[in-house]
């Protein structure tokens, strides 16, 4: 009987060396302790003996289950601690790791960049003004009179609070003007809104830059030259720019300007109507009554300006033909620059 009790330990201890997870432990607690388990049937057949052996062999099977039960305790708790700390392996550490979709700069903001990089490289300082603007600054310092059409409810944002949105980026000028004396050499981009019905080519909101030189002895030359300069740069070294007479308030004379087309150079195509030029925007002298709001001296300084809108340069650039594209955020369209 000692003998029996003796092997039901060695082998219990055995086994339960060997377990590896919790369920196996579980089983063996049952096989040895449980209501039939080996070592259970041990004290049953205890209580039949006669009485004289009872103590000797109670108590080898007492030590006998005390010293399974503390193996148990010790087989349970690293078990527990092997499964807790087995998440990591879970993973493959040695699998790739997972790609974050990257995300990329819509064609506007590459273009804008382009634009200013070159004009920095003219000498232009990149400066910042508001979205947000005064009638005097949008108009009235841009010798804009009351009765000109752009001030239309039709054409321009009101604020409740007789502030308005900026019909384009001129109003720029003007502050820097105010706060800078010559020389000025600066360039702006930004967003500007017109009541427009949104189609192929306006939005009522759109985007463009301006510029402004103001020195001593600047004159018309300077203008195209820096435009030239800035339409090869964009465009490639072909790239040609014709001036036309136009009219603005706050130029004069004033001129609307072309870049010769970059698909045919000039030859005539579906792009440039068969013009061989593609309009890009307007420009000008500025005219001494700005000058004058601003108190700077008309006789003795001299400037030019320009705006351009960076939807058509960015359409002519990329081959877009409808401008709502920018605004839709479709990515089909903006993943392709
Ligand atoms: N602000 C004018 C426009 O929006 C463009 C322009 C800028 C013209 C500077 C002359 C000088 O059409």
């Amino acid at each position: 009987m000692l003998e029996e009790i003796e092997s039901i330990k060695v082998s219990a201890i055995k086994e339960l060396q060997a377990c590896s997870d919790s369920r196996r432990l579980a089983e063996l607690k049952s096989k040895y302790l449980g209501r039939k388990g080996q070592l259970t049937r041990m004290f049953r057949a205890i209580a039949d003996m006669p009485a004289e052996q009872r103590p000797i062999v109670g108590k080898a099977a007492g030590e006998a289950k005390k010293a399974i039960l503390e193996k148990i305790k010790e087989v349970s708790s690293d078990l527990e601690t092997r499964e807790a700390g087995r998440t990591p392996a879970f993973f493959d550490v040695t699998l790739p790791g997972r790609k974050l979709p990257l995300g990329r700069k819509h064609p506007l903001t590459l273009v804008t960049e382009e634009i200013i990089y070159i004009f920095h490289g003219m000498g232009f300082s990149l400066v910042d003004g508001p979205e947000v603007e005064t009638e005097y600054y949008n108009f009235d310092a841009l010798n804009t009179p009351a009765d000109h059409p752009s001030r239309d409810i039709q054409d321009t944002f009101y604020l409740e609070n007789g502030q308005l949105l900026r019909t384009h980026t001129s109003p720029v000028q003007i502050r820097v003007m105010e706060k800078q004396r010559p020389p000025v050499r600066i360039i702006h981009a930004g967003r500007c809104y017109r009541r427009d019905t949104p189609d192929a080519t306006h939005s009522p909101n759109f985007h463009q830059v301006e510029g402004l030189y103001v020195d001593t002895d600047v004159t018309m030359a300077d203008l195209k030259g820096v435009l030239t300069t800035f339409a090869r740069q964009l465009l490639g070294r072909g790239a040609k720019v014709r001036l036309r007479p136009h009219f603005f308030p706050f130029t004069e004379p004033s001129v609307e300007y072309d870049f010769s087309c970059v698909v045919c150079e000039g030859k005539g195509c579906k792009l440039c109507e068969g013009t061989g030029w593609l309009e890009i925007a307007g420009a000008g002298m500025v005219d001494p009554n700005v000058f004058e709001k601003v108190g700077y001296d008309a006789e003795r300084y001299s400037g030019f300006a320009f705006g351009m809108g960076i939807e058509r340069i960015a359409m002519i650039k990329y081959g877009i033909d409808d401008v709502r594209l920018f605004y839709e955020n479709d990515l089909r369209f903006v993943e392709q620059f």
